[in-house]
């Protein structure tokens, strides 16, 4: 069921500021930031040789980032996100197997335009996983 890691999430404070020290510090190939209205996050990927780290800044008043940052105020690891072939099938196990989706437990469509789940962090040793369906 489990594929490549696709991405690492960072939820940061100030995306500009955090998108430089990647670029500066450590030469890093950073996008251009990219609103994702739906999810309540403004977001840039650096792309690094086995896989991706995306900065997350909060967009909107309901940006669960915000709600992140209240609780860490230095921002820092906000998930990881782990490809699958099938989705649906992979929720439907999981569900079955008693760990809770996020939101409606229906796949929505992540920042990359892949159907994606959140499994709660409670039920997954205390970390957020997003898992996201990745076409072969
Ligand atoms: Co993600």
């Amino acid at each position: 069921m489990l594929g490549r890691l696709n991405h690492v999430a960072l939820a940061v404070r100030d995306l500009a500021s955090a998108t430089e020290l990647y670029r500066t510090r450590l030469g890093a190939s950073v996008s251009e930031p990219q609103a994702v209205l739906e999810h309540g996050v403004t977001v840039v990927f650096i792309e690094l040789p086995n896989t991706r780290i995306e900065l997350l800044e909060p967009l909107g008043p309901n940006s669960p980032i915000a709600k992140f940052l209240e609780r860490n105020p230095e921002g820092g690891m906000h998930h990881l996100c782990y490809e699958v072939d099938d989705i649906r099938a992979a929720a439907e196990r999981l569900k079955r197997d008693g760990v809770r989706l996020l939101g409606s437990g229906q796949p929505t469509i992540g920042a990359h335009g892949n159907p994606v789940i959140f499994l709660h962090p409670k039920d997954f040793a205390g970390t957020l996983i997003e898992l996201e369906e990745v076409p072969r």
